[in-house]
């Protein structure tokens, strides 16, 4: 095989060896049917039993009750910025968002192309830090749903609590924590998920949405914007991402077999302490971004002294086989995005890298 380095990158991300190894096997002949599964119909049987497939094995692991569908769109998780809206926020209607990112800022940009937003909370001013705790969020009384993204990939804040929307419908943007533990999906009236961090490949969307805002849905929606048609329709409006579907069931099949979302949340708290601990007990040399109620378990950011220092880490740390540790280009930094398939053994190494870095350069 040929030699892995450890991928820090936020996403696409790292895929756990297993799925990449199943999925080069069957690569040219899928379970013996002589085709790759990107050469076969999206309507034959073949597919058919990996949709369903992936679709239970979803539904397992998250423990999605039966008046939810599971739908796989594309377009990323920004075109769900608009779908939700253009969905269930008329032109006279308004909505509940809470802001504590760079995703939930591009969130309310286009939801205010629909309707009335109401920014119920954010921490914009303070540099997005931090997570609301729930009793300092007042639902407005007119709205029809409240959205929140529950790790903000590019801050690495990250909600520690499923919110409740005390009667409203909660809209969560999960793109970068689910799957990385048990959440609670009847909390929530919808969730979306780009699937390219803890979920499969790029290109798939995945979205869990609640039978009664499917009906909802205005009549004469565009069919592709349209949650009631793609549902009725299971996913096959149009050809859908076979391949990516295609691996998010191969990720579910192998979190089941790795004890489920409880067991990637203890790897997952374990991989994070060791990162953050890191950063506490370097006197001050690499200092954390989010507060540290808020620290995201998936994505730890942190501040050098210097840019000219932070540039510098990350060119050394890809030149030690430890890539894609530059922050976001919107917010500088160093960010490293330790999803569900990223080892533990990566984190030894970049906190060894980190000590050796901090002593010549402190
Ligand atoms: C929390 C969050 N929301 C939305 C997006 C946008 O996803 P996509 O590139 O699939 O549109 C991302 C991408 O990284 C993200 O992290």
């Amino acid at each position: 095989m040929t030699e892995r380095i450890y991928n820090f990158s936020a996403g696409p991300a790292v895929l756990p060896l297993a799925v990449l190894e199943k999925a080069q096997s069957e690569m040219l002949s899928l379970d013996g049917i002589g085709m790759s599964v990107m050469e076969i119909s999206h309507r034959s049987r073949h597919f058919e039993a990996i949709l369903e497939s992936a679709k239970n094995g979803i539904k397992e692991l998250l423990n999605v009750p039966d008046n939810y569908r599971i739908l796989f769109l594309q377009g990323g998780a920004s075109l769900q910025f608009s779908v939700v809206p253009l969905n269930f926020l008329g032109k006279d209607e308004a909505a509940d968002y809470i802001v504590t990112g760079t995703w939930g800022v591009k969130a309310v940009k286009e939801a205010q192309r629909c309707g009335k937003v109401n920014t119920i909370f954010s921490t914009a001013d303070s540099g997005f830090k931090s997570v609301p705790t729930p009793d300092a969020l007042a639902f407005s009384a007119d709205a029809e749903y409240v959205h929140y993204t529950s790790n903000e990939t590019i801050e690495g804040v990250e909600f520690k609590y499923d919110l409740d929307g005390k009667g409203i419908p909660v809209v969560c943007d999960a793109s970068s924590n689910i799957f990385s533990k048990p959440i609670d999906i009847e909390k929530h009236a919808l969730i979306y998920a780009g699937a390219q961090k803890n979920i499969g490949p790029a290109g798939v969307t995945l979205v869990i949405i609640r039978d009664d805002l499917i009906a909802q849905v205005p009549e004469n929606q565009h069919s592709m914007l349209d949650y009631r048609a793609i549902a009725k329709n299971d996913s096959m409006l149009n050809t859908p991402n076979t391949w990516g579907i295609y691996i998010i069931n191969l990720v579910c099949e192998h979190l089941k077999t790795h004890g489920g979302l409880g067991a990637m949340e203890k790897k997952n708290e374990e991989k994070a302490r060791i990162l953050y601990d890191a950063l506490d007990s370097s006197d001050g040399f690499y200092r954390g971004h989010a507060d540290q109620s808020a620290r995201s378990l998936m994505n730890v950011t942190f501040r050098l002294p210097t840019e000219e220092l932070e540039k510098q880490f990350a060119s050394e740390a890809t030149e030690n086989d430890l890539d894609g540790l530059k922050g976001h280009r919107s917010v500088g930094g160093i960010r490293a995005s330790i999803y569900n398939a990223f080892p533990k053994e990566g984190v030894a190494a970049l906190v060894e890298f980190m000590r050796d870095f901090a002593q010549k350069n402190g």
